[in-house]
């Protein structure tokens, strides 16, 4: 299972690629809000930042709601950055986000289908042509539902029936969530940075670096 980091925070994306784990980026309206920037501004900045990742995700914004206004944005979208191969255009999971997704894959455009809660959801964004979906899988157990059984679900699906879309597990909450759900069968997990730290610490690792330097002694030369 590979990693994305699920941020529109330069500094978090530019540390995330620094220590070598990361194969993409996905953002959202609420997450490039947060940050007070510039939208397409801020979408140039991280693929910049990140060149050797195989997707920086950019969402249509909540303007667009029909198939011809999604589509309008994202082929603006698509030119960001000298029209970066990077470049995946998010959309949500209505039936014009499908239609969007099937015009982008025939131009090549990678898409993420988003806001996936069902494995039906999933099997239509695949069928559109998206080149992934993403299953929220913590809002769902904010409901009192199994997001992780929702992503062992689609993986077995899309195993089945030979679909190629890769999954993003998204809506990660805890290193508890990455485990389940790498060996549940996503392709891919988008995590906060915090859940990356997270998932390099343990008490066990920091007291035995503690323990090695107390022990210590400089070889005589
Ligand atoms: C994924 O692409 C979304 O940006 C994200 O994972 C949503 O997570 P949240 O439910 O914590 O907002």
């Amino acid at each position: 299972m590979k990693f994305f980091v699920d941020t529109a925070n330069l500094k978090d994306i530019k540390k995330a690629y620094q220590i070598g784990v990361l194969s993409g980026v996905t953002t959202n309206p609420s997450l490039v809000a947060k940050e007070g920037v510039q939208f397409e501004d801020r979408i140039e900045e991280i693929l910049q930042a990140v060149p050797e990742v195989e997707s920086v995700s950019a969402e249509v914004t909540p303007h667009a709601v029909t198939a011809e206004e999604m589509i309008a944005e994202a082929d603006e979208l698509i030119k960001i950055n000298g029209g970066d191969k990077n470049i995946t255009i998010k959309v949500p999971m209505t039936l014009a986000g499908l239609e969007t997704t099937r015009y982008l894959a025939k131009k090549g455009v990678k898409v993420n289908v988003t806001l996936i809660f069902t494995v039906n959801q999933a099997l239509l964004a695949a069928r559109a042509g998206a080149a992934y979906v993403s299953p929220f899988l913590g809002r769902l157990d904010d409901i009192s539902e199994d997001g992780v059984l929702l992503v062992a679900k689609i993986a077995e699906l899309f195993r089945t029936h030979n679909l190629d879309a890769q999954i993003i597990a998204a809506s990660v909450r805890h290193p508890d969530h990455v485990t389940r759900v790498a060996m549940a069968g996503a392709h891919i997990a988008t995590v906060p940075f915090k859940v990356i730290e997270q998932l390099a610490k343990h008490p066990l690792t920091d007291q035995g670096i503690e323990k090695f330097a107390a022990d210590w002694v400089e070889p005589k030369k």
